[in-house]
């Protein structure tokens, strides 16, 4: 398949996606938008790939919504086109997928890489909800997941200034999974994912899912949840293979992987 806005790559059992729009730093428009989901769903359904790794440039992991397209609609429009209703799919996945965020993360960028499970962040990100700069507020998830993400007194920081985070910041606040030096970035998120895709497929959709409940229910929900998704995994072969390769000290060779 062709793709105008993403370059993609497949490496072993890792998929790998690259926003692709250095004219305008990444801006997500309906077109990249569309691309990037009808790839990693294709990703999520193909038990050849165990995690995608999202990027975008050294610049600009994306710098938001795209500003120019949205610029003259309407709310009907909005609301009829579905604008950004093709990222609720991409949140879904079940396939861990890993951001590896260098440059600017604003907006839309930064609530893509919060649809993503881990956050690998260059030193150089800068992580920012810049909409109340535009009249507007965040449109694809950030009013929600970063309060989640970093608590509401920074959230509110954040999305009421439109000030930029860097990377320090970031970390701190706990909206990333680990800081790497900019020129690392794609040598680690390539490892992580390489680490991740070489387990048991049954075992990821279940952690990817119980992961995902924790964002939304109460405490004795998810622990329920979590008991009876824990117990289902014993009924896969791998979960024998895997206990028995720990019991004769061996690696494990699982089957659904
Ligand atoms: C469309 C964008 C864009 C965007 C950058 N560009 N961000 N185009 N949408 N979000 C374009 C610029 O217009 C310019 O193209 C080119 O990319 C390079 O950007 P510059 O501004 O020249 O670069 P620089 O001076 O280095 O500044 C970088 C920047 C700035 C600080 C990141 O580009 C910026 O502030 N961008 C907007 C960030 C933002 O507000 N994001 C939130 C969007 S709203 P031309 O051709 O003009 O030179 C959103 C929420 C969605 O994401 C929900 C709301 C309803």
């Amino acid at each position: 398949t062709e793709y105008d806005t993403i370059l993609v790559d497949t490496r072993g059992r890792v998929g790998w996606i690259t926003l692709n729009r250095p004219e305008a730093l990444n801006a997500l428009n309906g077109r990249l938008m569309h691309e990037v989901v009808d790839v990693a769903t294709r990703f999520d359904a193909d038990p050849g790939i165990g995690a995608i790794v999202v990027t975008g440039s050294d610049r600009a992991f994306a710098a938001g919504a795209d500003i120019k397209e949205m610029e003259d609609k309407t709310g009907l429009d909005m609301v009829m086109e579905d604008h950004f209703g093709g990222w609720a799919r991409f949140a879904a996945l079940r396939t861990p997928v890993i951001a590896a965020v260098a440059g600017y993360a604003l907006g839309g960028g930064c609530e893509l890489a919060m649809m993503c499970d881990i956050i690998l962040a260059a030193d150089t990100a800068r992580f920012g909800q810049p909409e109340v700069n535009l009249g507007v507020i965040p449109g694809m998830g950030g009013s929600q997941r970063l309060v989640r993400a970093v608590g509401p007194y920074k959230a509110a920081d954040l999305v009421l200034t439109g000030r930029m985070m860097d990377a320090a910041e970031a970390e701190r606040s706990g909206l990333v999974s680990r800081v790497v030096p900019a020129g690392d970035l794609l040598t680690e998120a390539g490892a992580v994912a390489e680490q991740i895709a070489a387990k048991s497929l049954p075992s990821l959709y279940a952690a990817t899912a119980v992961l995902d409940a924790a964002q939304e229910t109460t405490l004795a929900e998810g622990l329920r949840l979590e008991r009876h998704v824990f117990a289902s995994l014993f009924d896969t072969e791998d979960q024998k293979e895997g206990m028995a390769a720990f019991r004769e000290k061996r690696a494990a060779e699982f089957r659904h992987r």
